[in-house]
């Protein structure tokens, strides 16, 4: 049973790290003139609504995107600020886009997007808006084996679980490496918290140790509550872009200093 729902959470400071990084691998693959896959494996519902219920109970949206809006913490021409708001002039001020809707604004007409959903509810909202890509109800990770290699071969898989079943921390270096086998040449993301209790780290170390080259980038800041075992966020990163590096290193120090 499923009962994370990311309207809780868009647009917190994890989702801008994440997707600071996501946009600025988009703008890079989508540079050359060939076409590519985009794949996500835990798509969530792909429109949020920051002047909703859930965004308010929180606040975590106002402590992240608002504040960093506020306090100009991204040039104007970062592609994910580009993209924020270009998908605002057309959803609305409010709104905030999950992953889909940013991978989206770069994707040209001969791209392909694969997106999974397991929650029917976030999976319905998902359908709504995503016109673009192939949509599956079902486990990210079996979408993942199933499509790749995709096609076109080129492209980008973004793997970002809710991290609610207990087992998900130490299966994922398993299934990144079956999916790895299948498809060498993917750019493979990975979204993790970084916990109080350290949980995350075997799964980061057994990644590093399988793929030493990888890019790993870690954001720190306070804890949304009180208490709260997230206090920062990570990104890995195989097969990164060329340039992806720079603006993981720029971030790390943006959050550095401000957050
Ligand atoms: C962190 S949210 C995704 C947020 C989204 N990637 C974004 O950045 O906008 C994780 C999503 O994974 C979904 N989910 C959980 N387990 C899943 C599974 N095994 N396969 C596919 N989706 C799953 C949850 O319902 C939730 O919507």
């Amino acid at each position: 049973m499923l009962s994370y729902q990311h309207a809780y959470h868009a647009g917190n400071l994890a989702d801008l790290h994440k997707h600071a990084l996501l946009a600025s691998a988009m703008e890079y693959l989508t540079r050359k003139d060939k076409p590519l896959s985009y794949l996500e494996t835990h798509a969530g519902r792909g429109l949020y609504r920051l002047d909703g219920a859930e965004a308010r109970k929180t606040g975590e949206a106002a402590a992240g995107i608002e504040r960093a809006l506020a306090e100009g913490w991204l040039p104007a021409d970062h592609p994910l600020m580009r993209a924020l708001h270009a998908i605002r002039a057309t959803r609305g001020p409010d709104s905030y886009p999950g992953s889909p809707l940013i991978a989206a604004h770069f994707l040209r007409p001969d791209d392909r997007a694969y997106l999974a959903e397991l929650h029917p509810a976030e999976h319905d909202a998902l359908w709504q808006i995503s016109g673009f890509a192939t949509l599956h109800q079902r486990d990210g990770f079996e979408m993942a084996q199933a499509v790749c290699p995709p096609n076109p071969r080129r492209g980008m898989l973004l793997i970002d679980p809710s991290f609610e079943v207990k087992t998900d921390y130490a299966d994922i270096p398993r299934h990144i490496a079956k999916i790895v086998r299948k498809w060498n040449v993917g750019v493979i993301a990975l979204w993790y918290p970084i916990l109080t209790d350290e949980r995350h780290l075997p799964m980061t170390r057994a990644l590093m140790a399988d793929h030493p080259d990888a890019l790993s980038s870690e954001v720190r800041f306070p804890p949304a509550r009180p208490g709260h075992a997230m206090v920062g966020s990570g990104m890995w990163i195989l097969n990164a872009p060329w340039g992806l590096a720079d603006e993981a290193r720029s971030l790390e120090t943006i959050f550095a200093e401000r957050a």
